[in-house]
């Protein structure tokens, strides 16, 4: 058993988000209480800004996770045999108190991991809100079919939870991808143990927090520690029957691997390289912005669906590129907290070492351009703080590591093209498949090309985020299986068992 320890967290929104952070420290989340780690053991939480430990994260390992499943198994019995409705009634009454809580968890999360309070956190932290509502009035949407047997046979099937669903996260947005993982799981019937990412524990366990003051106890388990000693636990756990994974290609493989040792389903949400092909009838003042939108600068690029790769037909291709770098400019990158703040940091020292190699791989390739864009802060007190000049490259070629990997940083690589076959063969010249979007005002061209395109998602005219209620997943190595939509909960959080009744 572990100990149940009392964490000093605010029952109203905090706006001291450095407090918050002390208080949520050295604590998973387990049965509705925060525990300690049976170890003993913690590590740091950074705010990327600064360099400066913020917290100290619970180090979970094999019997954290124990705990947490056996929890959660314990009460997803009673949880499944919870009305459907009401079930997502009280994931409905969670967003109510997220809601109550978003300038907090908005402050929480630009401390963490270093996003700008206005033009991501906010946004993120409503998000949450936005997704539990909308699968907490998915509960009576749970139905199964009836099948022509035989006369004198009714044979119908019904949906039911899977069991314990583990959910592991990454930190580039915990809050929303956590949200497309849990809200369908327990509207579904799941219980659900999330194992944080490393680098953002602390937002995500005080969600599991205010949730458990709707959810009962068990529901919504939370871990934080590193991949192999507390996620691959996790997945390994005989009595976790589904795993949904957000991460890296290479770690995705690893869970698939393990998941499949133990046949039960995962699903996997694994990056991209996301081509934005614009053509020159588009409409140029909407495009540049929807570019700017596109490469995720704001969230400094750290985006599955960022445009990473831009190709521009070749007659406004100088002044797209000229604006596009003058656009990027004007955006404003320092202290995320602060209002006026575009662009915040990068989330660690590694993703900006990653980061940097690229850009100075990029900057010495011959023939290759590179525009560092935006202006380092000059406040001193962010001195050490994890900023990156965001890039635009041009003339690279399509061998080019940066054209062919995702860097997870504020860089984007421009080409220009001169027909469709030639541009439509490129954008799909990708181990990647996960969103693309095509600017025209062309619609005859841009839906041949929303279909041929290979990716799980295209936009003409716009390149949004995941959004609730749209299947949102991969296609090649982005992913396997599908969230954020009504089906996703029925195909991923369920499985149809048929029952038949010979009633003659
Ligand atoms: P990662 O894939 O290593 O981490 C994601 C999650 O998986 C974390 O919670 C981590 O603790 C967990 N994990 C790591 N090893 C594990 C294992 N053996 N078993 C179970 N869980 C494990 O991603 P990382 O290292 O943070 O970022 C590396 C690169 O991955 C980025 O540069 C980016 O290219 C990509 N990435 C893509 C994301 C996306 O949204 N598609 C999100 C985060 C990273
Ligand atoms: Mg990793």
């Amino acid at each position: 058993m572990l100990d149940t320890v009392q964490a000093a967290t605010p029952m109203k929104p905090s706006l001291d988000e450095k407090a918050l952070a002390r208080a949520l420290s050295g604590h998973h989340f387990i049965g509705g209480r925060f525990v300690a780690p049976r170890s003993g053991t913690s590590f740091a939480v950074v705010n990327p800004a600064t360099g400066h430990e913020v917290a100290r994260a619970a180090e979970g390992d094999a019997d954290d996770v124990d705990a947490a499943v056996q929890d959660a198994a314990r009460a997803q019995k009673e949880w499944a045999r919870m009305p459907a409705r009401k079930r997502g009634a009280l994931v409905a009454q969670c967003a109510g108190v997220i809601r109550e809580h978003v300038e907090e968890l908005a402050r929480l999360i630009a401390l963490e991991t270093g996003k700008a309070l206005r033009t991501e956190s906010r946004v993120e932290a409503n998000t949450v809100a936005d997704v539990l509502e909308f699968f907490g009035g998915l509960g009576s949407e749970l139905k199964g079919e009836s099948v022509p047997f035989a006369p004198g046979v009714l044979s119908v099937t019904v949906r039911e939870p899977l069991g314990v669903v583990g959910a592991i996260i990454p930190w580039n947005v915990p809050l929303l991808l956590m949200s497309l993982k849990i809200a369908p799981a327990l509207v579904a019937g799941n219980t659900v143990v999330v194992k944080s990412a490393e680098e953002a524990p602390l937002t995500v366990l005080r969600i599991c927090e205010l949730m458990a003051r709707v959810l009962p106890a068990g529901c919504f388990n939370m871990l934080s520690g590193f991949g192999p000693e507390c996620g691959a636990p996790l997945v390994a756990h005989p009595k976790v029957r589904k795993v949904t994974f957000t991460g890296s290609v290479e770690v995705g493989r690893i869970v698939a691997k393990a998941a499949a040792e133990r046949l039960i389903p995962t699903t996997l949400e694994l990056g991209g390289k996301s081509p934005m092909l614009i053509f020159a009838d588009c409409d140029f003042e909407a495009t540049l912005a929807g570019a700017v939108t596109s490469m995720r600068f704001t969230r400094q690029g750290q985006s599955c669906t960022a445009a990473s790769r831009i190709y521009v037909e070749r007659p406004i291709f100088d002044r797209f590129v000229a604006e596009l770098a003058k656009r990027v400019d004007a955006m404003v990158m320092g202290d995320p907290l602060d209002e006026k703040t575009d662009i915040g940091t990068i989330i660690s020292t590694e993703q900006l070492a990653k980061v940097r190699g690229f850009i100075d791989e990029g900057c010495a390739t011959a023939g290759a351009t590179g525009r560092a864009c935006s202006a380092m802060p000059t406040d001193p007190a962010l001195a050490n703080g994890l900023f990156i000049q965001p890039h635009i490259f041009t003339g690279l070629s399509n061998d080019s590591r940066l054209v062919r990997q995702e860097i997870f940083g504020p860089v984007t690589c421009v080409f220009p093209f001169d027909d469709v076959e030639t541009v439509l063969a490129e954008a799909n010249d990708s181990e990647y498949g996960l969103a693309a979007s095509v600017w025209t005002n062309n619609l005859k061209v841009g839906l041949d090309l929303a279909h041929r395109l290979e990716a799980g998602l295209v936009q003409i005219n716009q390149n949004l985020v995941v959004q609730a209620n749209l299947s949102y997943g991969g296609v090649k190595s982005s992913g396997l299986g599908k969230e954020a939509s009504l089906e996703s909960m029925l195909e991923h959080f369920m499985h149809k068992k048929t029952i038949m009744v010979k009633y003659t």
